[in-house]
């Protein structure tokens, strides 16, 4: 059974995205959702194969730990979506790393330009955006708009040249409305807000904000059926969408348990929860990270992880008491433990809440003993 068996696809949320997009009035938008809750494979299996099946082109970049520089990433995508090549044969490409050096242009004779995508180019930035304009005009075509999809982009605000990259991004965008469509996303509320937002940032208002919705019971009965094809075998409807829930709807969380029990035929479905569970924990390496925050950090995470309690308030105070036995700080004080903890990336602002940023870790922490904060 080849891995697209296990794709669930997001119909409805693709049709509409798609729409506004090509049809109605938004040259942009931005998607935001948690890590690991399915931006990347909403972008490549979903809405990206849906505008290929379609026909038009479609160019994907992450910015997401990357070595190669934004900018020179951007016009490698753009290079290579101005090659022929089949839908699934880019996707592949994708997912690689990029190559070293890359010929932008005709393949030989004048015209051509190599880059090699390693070097660091600062002193080139305006040539750099300059070919990028002239590439993303080639790419324009307003009968079938191009569609970028541009991943992970709260990168972009602290990259280097990452102002003049969006700045000469919304240039060429707003130039060619008809023709180029973007689709932004993003894990980090912060992060989006500091290139959306903000009024000084160049991106400003130029992306129609939405959130990836949650995957719901339909994703757990689609993923029951593919396991029972492959594994041969039934599991409990209940049981897995309660562990659906446990892990606030993550599909990767949920995949796991699967494999977990695809492995070990004998496992009952509980076991392999709590398998799943610490092997998850392990990987992301939370203990590490618990052990890395102080006393008072790890109480503002906790809070921040009950979601219920206003963090810097009274309610908030008093959590804080019962978890360390000590008097809470002054809200200022709690203000500035909460954003060490945005620093670190642990942390995120959604809407005027806070929260942890990652919904994997926040279930890890609540299912932590009370007693060890
Ligand atoms: N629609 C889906 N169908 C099946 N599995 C999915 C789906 N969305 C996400 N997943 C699973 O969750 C994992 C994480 O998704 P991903 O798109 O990488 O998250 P994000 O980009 O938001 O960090 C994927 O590798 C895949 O295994
Ligand atoms: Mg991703």
């Amino acid at each position: 059974m080849a891995q697209s068996d296990w794709h669930y696809p997001r119909k409805p949320f693709t049709h509409d995205s798609f729409v506004a997009l090509t049809r109605g009035p938004v040259a942009a938008m931005s998607l935001f959702g948690p890590r690991r809750t399915g931006k990347t494979e909403f972008l490549l299996h979903d809405l990206g194969a849906h505008a290929a099946r379609y026909g038009h082109r479609v160019l994907y970049a992450s910015f997401w730990q990357t070595s190669v520089a934004p900018l020179s990433l951007l016009i490698y995508a753009v290079t290579e979506a101005l090659r022929p090549r089949s839908y699934a044969d880019r996707v592949a490409d994708w997912l690689r790393h990029p190559p070293i050096k890359i010929r932008v242009g005709p393949d030989k004779g004048p015209g051509a330009v190599e880059i090699d995508l390693s070097e660091r180019r600062e002193a080139r930035l305006g040539e750099d955006l300059l070919l990028l304009d002239d590439l993303l005009g080639q790419l324009a075509n307003p009968a079938k708009p191009a569609l970028l999809l541009l991943d992970e982009v709260q990168e972009l605000g602290t990259a280097q040249g990452g102002t003049e990259i969006m700045a000469g991004l919304r240039t060429a965008l707003d130039r060619r409305r008809d023709g180029l469509k973007t689709v932004f996303t993003g894990s980090s509320q912060i992060g989006l807000n500091r290139i959306f937002s903000s009024r000084e940032a160049p991106l400003y208002r130029f992306a129609a904000p939405l959130t990836l919705p949650p995957l719901g019971p339909d994703f757990v009965t689609h993923q029951l059926a593919v396991f029972h094809r492959v594994f041969q075998r039934r599991l409990d409807p209940a049981t897995a969408q309660e562990f659906f829930e446990r892990f606030g709807g993550n599909p990767m969380v949920f995949q796991r348990w699967l494999m977990t029990l695809g492995q070990y035929r004998d496992l009952a479905e509980a076991a392999a929860a709590d398998q799943t569970a610490d092997a998850l924990a392990r990987d992301l390496e939370f203990d590490r990270i618990w052990l890395g925050l102080q006393t008072h950090h790890r109480a503002m995470a906790r809070i921040l992880a009950e979601r219920g309690h206003d963090p810097f308030g009274e309610t908030g105070a008093a959590r804080y008491e019962a978890l360390t036995g000590q008097t809470a700080p002054i809200p200022q004080t709690r203000q500035s433990h909460v954003r060490t903890l945005a620093r670190r990336g642990l942390a995120d602002q959604w809407d005027k809440e806070w929260r942890l940023t990652d919904p994997l870790f926040e279930t890890w922490v609540l299912e932590r003993p009370e007693g060890e904060v």
